[in-house]
């Protein structure tokens, strides 16, 4: 037997060469440490599974199948990179889910298309039994216990309000907990990091009073104000402005890739003060300024931030879905445990990890649900914006009753005739009577 005389030549010089031995005994070592690094990370993943901070599956059930959900299984889909199975390989045990809208819709039907997107989450996360919809950290926590996925809705891009509080506070009411300010085009009331729509442009970049007004309200609500596709200027004011804690999503550190999603220095500083967290992003373009990246190219950008602001200020938002081109290695969501494997081998102590990986979310998150309750005697903000900052064709523009009491609609004329009668006619009966008396 030709196989049986290689083995037996195999062994045989194993045993003869003690150089040979040498050699595949530490081979051996490294295989069997591989191994035991890898049992370290399941463990530690299985006690602290990942709550991501942002992933657009959303989106691409939009692109490909038109939100009928009826269409797919979504324990396996093709062409996208997220699913039931891939995540429930990742450890991620929650995930925030975008409601995205494209920023051509800004002014037209946004609010539709993000009520659309809510909707196909809110269906995704209900009629899976694996995964469970929530809206407190607690109702998070819990989900853990009873070993679901659970979902967090965040709208993205503040566009999809339409300057609306009202409209804000509606979707804090179907569950949304989360809200970018931008997504790539300035809003009438905030700026965007990207230069790709020129609309809105003002001089005072940060956040116009009614900006703050967002901010605001966001704090009342109890939902979290998400700075990812803010300009710095945005964001350092929504920093300075708000009560809670804020988070970047999916962004990365800027002193690693000079990419203007990315968060420089001096902002991470400011976030650190307001106890935030910037949750890293791991789209290619993003981690090596490049189509191409790698896990260790990844790490720079961890280590980097724990520097800056330790590892207290840091989360994983993946942006899978949201982006094109993913690191070699961490090409779907069930990879996350090799980004774990490079930060363990960095010498990330376990106690971090568990932060980056979901303590400092419910911290967070907790903590804005604090504030929530201490602001719970405010009553719901009713300012309003102006028409000016929001003059645009498709803005049904309300005018108040003039003096006379008439209605600007086409009845309006008809409406009028027999209330001026009435009118007349007590008039009249009054003076009768007045005149018997
Ligand atoms: C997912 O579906 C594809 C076909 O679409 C199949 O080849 C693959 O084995 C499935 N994977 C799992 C984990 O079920
Ligand atoms: C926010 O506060 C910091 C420090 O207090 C200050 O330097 C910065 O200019 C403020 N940013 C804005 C946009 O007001
Ligand atoms: C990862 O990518 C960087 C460039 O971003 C490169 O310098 C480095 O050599 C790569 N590392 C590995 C292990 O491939
Ligand atoms: C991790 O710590 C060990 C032991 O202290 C040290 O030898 C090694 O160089 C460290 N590795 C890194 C990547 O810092």
């Amino acid at each position: 037997m030709p196989s049986g005389e290689t083995v037996t030549s195999a062994s045989s010089s194993f045993w003869m060469k003690p150089l040979g031995r040498l050699m595949v005994l530490s081979s051996l070592c490294c295989v069997i440490s591989g191994y035991a690094e890898r049992d370290r990370v399941n463990d530690l993943m299985s006690r602290y599974p990942l709550i991501d901070g942002h992933n657009d599956l959303a989106l691409q059930l939009r692109r490909f199948h038109n939100n009928r959900l009826s269409q797919i299984d979504l324990h396996n889909i093709s062409k996208v990179s997220t699913d039931i199975n891939r995540l429930q390989v990742g450890h991620v045990q929650a995930q925030m889910f975008a409601a995205y809208v494209i920023c051509g819709a800004q002014d037209k039907d946004a609010v539709r298309l993000a009520l659309e997107q809510i909707d196909v989450v809110r269906r995704m996360c209900t009629e899976y039994q694996d995964f469970v919809l929530v809206t407190s950290a607690q109702e998070l926590k819990n989900a853990k216990m009873r070993h679901k996925i659970a979902c967090l809705i965040s709208v993205e891009g503040g566009h999809a309000i339409d300057s609306s509080l009202p409209a804000l506070r509606m979707f804090y009411q179907i569950g949304v907990r989360s809200m970018s300010l931008t997504h790539t085009c300035n809003t009438p009331w905030a700026e965007s990091s990207s230069k790709l729509h020129n609309v809105y442009q003002r001089q005072n970049n940060g956040l116009t009073n009614f900006g703050k007004a967002v901010v605001e309200e966001m704090n009342r609500l109890g939902m979290i104000v998400d700075l990812s596709h803010s300009s710095w200027d945005t964001a350092s004011a929504a920093l300075n402005h708000s009560k809670a804690p804020v988070i970047f999503s999916h962004s990365s550190s800027f002193s690693i890739c000079n990419h203007e999603r990315n968060v420089p220095d001096w902002l991470l500083h400011d976030l650190k003060k307001k106890r935030g967290l910037i949750m890293v992003n791991l789209h290619s373009q993003f981690i090596s300024c490049r189509d191409e990246a790698n896990i260790s190219r990844v790490a720079d950008h961890f280590d980097h931030i724990k520097k800056m602001v330790g590892a207290e200020s840091i989360g994983i938002g993946g942006d899978y879905e949201g982006a094109v081109s993913f690191p070699q290695g961490l090409e779907d969501v069930s990879k996350y445990p090799d980004l774990i494997l490079e930060l363990l081998r960095r010498n990330w102590t376990e106690n971090e990890l568990a932060d980056v990986l979901r303590k400092n979310f419910l911290r967070v998150f907790e903590e804005v649900e604090r504030v929530r309750d201490q602001l719970v005697v405010n009553r719901p903000s009713e300012v309003q914006i102006s028409v000016e900052e929001v003059r645009n064709p498709c803005r049904l523009v309300l005018r108040p009753p003039n003096p006379r009491g008439s209605f600007e609609s086409p009845s309006s004329t008809a409406q009028h005739e027999p209330k001026a009668l009435l009118i007349i006619a007590t008039v009249l009966l009054l003076s009768s009577l007045l005149m018997i008396e």
